[in-house]
């Protein structure tokens, strides 16, 4: 979910933006983090040529040796490492508005499918409105629950390998939302203004409404009342031939910039706008989707959440700007999908943790009724331009729906547990796995990205871990191959990934260096130097699988589209006896599959398992 980061860095920019602003309550925590470091310059050389080992041709490397050679003795590197080392001391965290800029604001693809992740949770009992609204009604309630924790700061500090994590996350995926800008976009977070919203957005046949979510005395609405509300909602919504306006969000987004301008020339569309981004969070009422096998069950719903499958489905029923999108379908499919510029997905899969926890305990009690009024309907003035607008993002968003290739695997035949009972770090050894089956399927291996969390350090996002090495090229090599160790290879190729692991949580992976090195050159207005023009560094960074491992307490799984166009995105949920992953893929590439990828994990991860269980079995 991190797509085209490497494609979009084009100018310098200074920009002073809300976003890493956080109520000041919480700074008492946040001001003990350290400081994301910026790696040393030879350390990274060394590791990025190691980096390529794998993925690159002899020639190729021997060319970028001397590249290298020539930026860490001629006084290039040394020169751009001095101005970013002076950029670490003058600012907070020395990557966070560039990284921000350029792997998301700046990214001109649609949000839709190319950045925003999705989760499927598990498929609810019921098959009606009532059962919709119950649903949708706890939901809200929950939510609700869990922003308590941020305005009263008693959200838990997350740890990680026993050091603090960065919590400023938390503090933008509420009341946030993305804003289109004909060459950038910006994000504006309502949660620190002077009027917090008190209301969320709720879409059903594409209509959207402001439903207030707090009495006037500033408790929230009982699950009972939000129940209520969302009736008068589904009751005033029933035609099905409104125009889908929120379709327009699911653009590229140079063009989504000029449709937007032209929308909120309009006063009222302003403002219906305007209720929509300041809202808290938006709760899609889905239409029913056509019925498929249980067996596709899973991947049709990952689709919904990535995209609302098509014009006449629930594409429109969408405000892909907004941070966080909770989507209910009358069928029973729910989930959501999220706006990826101020968070990982972590924070979003702890919130739907705490949610799911808070639905399951949460009865609807009947209260005595205080009559509550009618939820507004936000109004949209249709120009004939508007309309063409429309039309025009109807068809692009029915061409990335036939594009996308969405398989969810269900793998039930083990989860962490095998991993553990072998001493394996339960991530590395799913990602030899993702290794194994890429290699079978195309007898080579690929630049593979998994990211990491930088939260340690103080507004701390990702970094990737670069999951190609020649240990796990040598394993993958040696599956094939009767007369090899196996099981000692896997246990080195596991050892150096989780090595790698370390490496880049600690602020020591060599991607975001390479980055930060690349933008201070284009800052200090300097030629760019010749490494960051050469092939291999094309190739490092042309990720054919991008990997996320997103664990969570609930039965979950996330989904988001691959970051090139020939590749393959990722993403998993180790649980302890299964494990949950979906893979996507684009149809307009000949070469990839997403099923068949999907496949050849399962079958990577059960050889595994049989490799590591013969040769236990073999030792007693
Ligand atoms: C919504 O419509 C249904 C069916 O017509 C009706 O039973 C219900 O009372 C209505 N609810 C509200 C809140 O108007
Ligand atoms: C992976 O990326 C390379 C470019 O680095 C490309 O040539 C190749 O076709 C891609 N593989 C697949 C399976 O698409």
């Amino acid at each position: 979910p991190l797509a085209y980061a490497h494609v979009s860095v084009v100018k310098p920019c200074r920009l002073v933006r809300p976003v890493t602003q956080i109520p000041e309550r919480s700074l008492v925590h946040q001001e003990g983090l350290p400081k994301l470091p910026v790696p040393s310059l030879k350390q990274t050389c060394e590791r990025y040529l190691a980096a390529l080992e794998p993925i690159v041709s002899e020639e190729e490397l021997e060319h970028t040796r001397q590249l290298v050679q020539e930026f860490l003795k001629g006084g290039v590197g040394d020169r751009v490492q001095k101005g970013l080392e002076r950029r670490a001391r003058k600012t907070e965290n020395w990557l966070s508005e560039w990284w921000m800029q350029s792997a998301y604001l700046d990214c001109r693809m649609p949000v839709a499918v190319y950045t925003s992740p999705g989760v499927v949770l598990p498929r609810m009992h019921f098959h009606d409105r009532q059962g919709q609204m119950r649903f949708a009604a706890k939901l809200i309630a929950g939510v609700l629950e869990f922003k308590k924790m941020i305005d009263n700061e008693n959200l838990p500090v997350e740890y990680l390998s026993g050091k603090p994590l960065c919590m400023d996350q938390y503090y933008q995926i509420l009341s946030s939302c993305r804003v289109p800008g004909p060459k950038r976009d910006t994000v504006v977070n309502h949660a620190i203004g002077k009027t917090p919203p008190t209301h969320i957005t709720v879409v059903h046949n594409f209509q959207f409404f402001v439903l207030d979510v707090y009495n006037s005395d500033s408790t929230p609405l009982t699950v009972d009342q939000i129940y209520m509300q969302l009736e008068k909602i589904w009751n005033s919504s029933l035609q099905t031939n409104k125009e889908p306006i929120g379709i327009l969000t699911s653009q590229h987004r140079n063009t989504w910039g000029k449709a937007y301008n032209n929308l909120i020339k309009d006063k009222t569309n302003k403002e219906s706008v305007r209720a929509i981004q300041k809202s808290i969070f938006t709760v899609c009422l889905d239409a029913p989707m056509p019925r498929v096998s249980d067996e596709l069950y899973q991947s049709r719903v990952a689709a919904q959440m990535l995209h609302g499958g098509g014009a006449r489905w629930n594409s429109g029923n969408r405000w892909f700007d907004k941070t966080l999108q909770f989507i209910v379908g009358e069928d029973g499919t729910c989930g959501l999908v999220y706006e990826h510029a101020p968070a990982e997905g972590p924070p979003i899969v702890f919130l739907i943790d705490y949610v799911v926890k808070y639905m399951q305990k949460t009865e609807i009690v009947r209260s005595p009724m205080v009559p509550l009024s009618m939820p507004q309907k936000l109004r949209f003035n249709i120009t004939p331009e508007v309309k063409r607008d429309i039309e025009k993002a109807k068809q692009n968003m029915n061409i990335m729906v036939h594009d996308l290739d969405v398989k969810v695997l269900m793998f039930s035949h083990f989860g962490k547990n095998v991993p553990k009972q072998h001493k394996l770090s339960p991530d590395a050894f799913i990602q030899m796995a993702l290794q194994l089956a890429y290699f079978r399927m195309y007898n080579i291996c690929c630049s593979t990205y998994e990211s990491a969390s930088l939260r340690m350090f103080k507004y701390g996002r990702t970094d990737a871990i670069r999951v190609t090495t020649v240990d796990s090229l040598r394993y993958v090599q040696a599956m094939e191959d009767p007369s090899k160790q196996k099981v000692a290879l896997l246990q080195k190729a596991v050892q150096t990934h989780k090595e790698n692991a370390y490496n880049a949580i600690h602020g020591q992976a060599i991607d975001r260096h390479l980055l930060g090195m690349k933008l201070q050159s284009i800052e200090d207005l300097t030629s760019m130097p010749e490494i960051f023009m050469d092939t291999s560094y094309a190739v490092a960074h042309h990720y054919n699988l991008s990997t996320s491992q997103v664990g969570s307490k609930t039965d979950c799984v996330m989904c988001f589209g691959p970051m090139v166009p020939d590749g393959y995105g990722v993403c998993y949920n180790p649980m302890d006896e299964h494990i949950n992953i979906a893979i996507t893929a684009f149809n307009s590439c000949e070469e990839t599959n997403a099923a068949k990828f999907a496949r050849a994990v399962e079958d990577a991860l059960l050889d595994m398992r049989a490799l590591l269980e013969d040769t236990a079995t073999a030792k007693q």
